[in-house]
């Protein structure tokens, strides 16, 4: 194919840098689309070598060749889900898929923040529904750990009950599952994380997953946009639970980190750069709050610095997303190599020894990177 000849050009940087330009003068959800285009042209760059042992990882029972993942949005129909693998992600998180497909918000949905590093959208879980996602996936070897993450349709009459039809579609296709409760584009979904609604929705949610033929790890993936109070209730909900993990943290509505910058006022959920110190600070609190729960930390991460941050704050494996819209794939690698980097410098053997190391300065907001 002459698309596998190409790739290996992505790897010298001026080559990179050009394609990541270009894509940048475009309109942000054109420029996703193209890239997603390209991935399934197969013009990505493959892993150029195996990962380190360094970084190998168990989570949930899943064992991971990196911690590093990518965070769900990108890949919202599974189009891409073993291109991105064989890129080197450890795992690839896909969707939020709906029972049903939906087109969700008018266009323009998705905006760049340049001067922050930062991304606000409103999708509003446009995806082509389960079967799409489905079929695709069925046919697809995806050479990492394989997350499903599950939503409700704006329009459903029971949010309940359209998770439900996630747990059964996809329990015995996925590596994982993950419960979104936390798009702020969905009018009335993040109210699933408070305490009875919670309590309801993970109860059904479980009770579906155990009558699949594979016992599937569940994720619960929450918002930064929770006081200490509604950590402490979503903490005490799922520790009641068989619930095998959280995922910390989906956008935040807030728009302090970047007040006055083009697109601040957007609509939507905030992410990248300037949502890192939130997202990281609830990581940690939620750390404090549940033990040894796999936790897998998200938000912000644009850098090996941020990355390692993310694990000694309790993180037990990441993903990301926003950083790639201005870092370009190739951000994956310069990640794992940092992260290699760091254990070897700490003296550590293996990454899982770095996990949660600064939880307690995370958590009081003295973090630092
Ligand atoms: C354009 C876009 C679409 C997203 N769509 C979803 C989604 O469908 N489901 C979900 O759980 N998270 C979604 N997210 C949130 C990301 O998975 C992630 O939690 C968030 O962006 C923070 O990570 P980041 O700062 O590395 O981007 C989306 C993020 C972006 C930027």
């Amino acid at each position: 194919m002459i698309f596998s000849r190409l790739s290996p050009l992505l790897r010298i940087p001026a080559l990179a840098d050009l394609t990541r330009d270009t894509l940048l003068r475009m309109d942000a959800e054109t420029a996703h689309g193209a890239t997603i285009a390209a991935l399934r042209m197969g013009l990505a760059p493959e892993r150029s070598q195996p990962d380190a042992p360094e970084l190998r990882t168990t989570i949930c029972g899943l064992d991971l060749s990196n911690p590093v993942g990518m965070a769900a949005g990108f890949d919202k129909n599974a189009e891409v889900a073993r291109p991105l693998a064989l890129m080197g992600f450890g795992m690839v998180e896909i969707g939020t898929v709906t029972p049903r497909p939906q087109s969700g918000n008018p266009k323009p949905r998705l905006f760049r923040i340049p001067e922050a590093g930062g991304v606000i959208n409103r999708m509003g879980f446009n995806n082509e529904g389960h079967d799409a996602a489905f079929a695709r996936l069925k046919d697809q070897r995806v050479p990492a750990a394989l997350g499903v993450n599950i939503g409700a349709n704006k329009d459903s009459e029971d949010f309940v009950a359209d998770y439900v039809l996630g747990v059964q579609r996809f329990a015995d296709l996925a590596d994982y599952l993950t419960v979104n409760v936390s798009s702020p584009n969905t009018p009335g979904l993040r109210n699933l994380q408070a305490d009875e609604a919670l309590r309801r929705l993970l109860g059904e949610v479980l009770a579906a997953r155990a009558k699949a033929r594979t016992h599937v790890p569940v994720f619960l993936k929450i918002a930064p946009d929770l006081d200490e109070a509604s950590l402490d209730a979503i903490a005490t909900v799922v520790l009641a639970t068989d619930l095998d993990g959280l995922i910390v943290s989906n956008t935040t509505v807030t728009r302090d980190a970047v007040a006055g910058l083009e697109n601040a006022t957007e609509t939507g959920g905030l992410s990248g750069k300037p949502l890192f110190t939130l997202a990281t600070e609830r990581l940690a609190q939620m750390r404090q709050r549940v033990g040894a729960l796999p936790l897998i930390g998200v938000g912000g991460i644009h850098s090996p610095q941020t990355a390692l941050a993310k694990i000694e704050a309790g993180a037990n494996a990441i993903q990301l997303y926003s950083a790639l819209v201005f870092g370009g794939l190739d951000m994956l690698d310069r990640l794992k190599q940092g992260l290699v980097t760091a254990i070897r410098a700490q003296g550590k053997r293996n990454l899982s020894d770095l996990v949660g190391t600064k939880t307690a300065d995370w958590a009081a907001g003295r973090g630092e990177i």
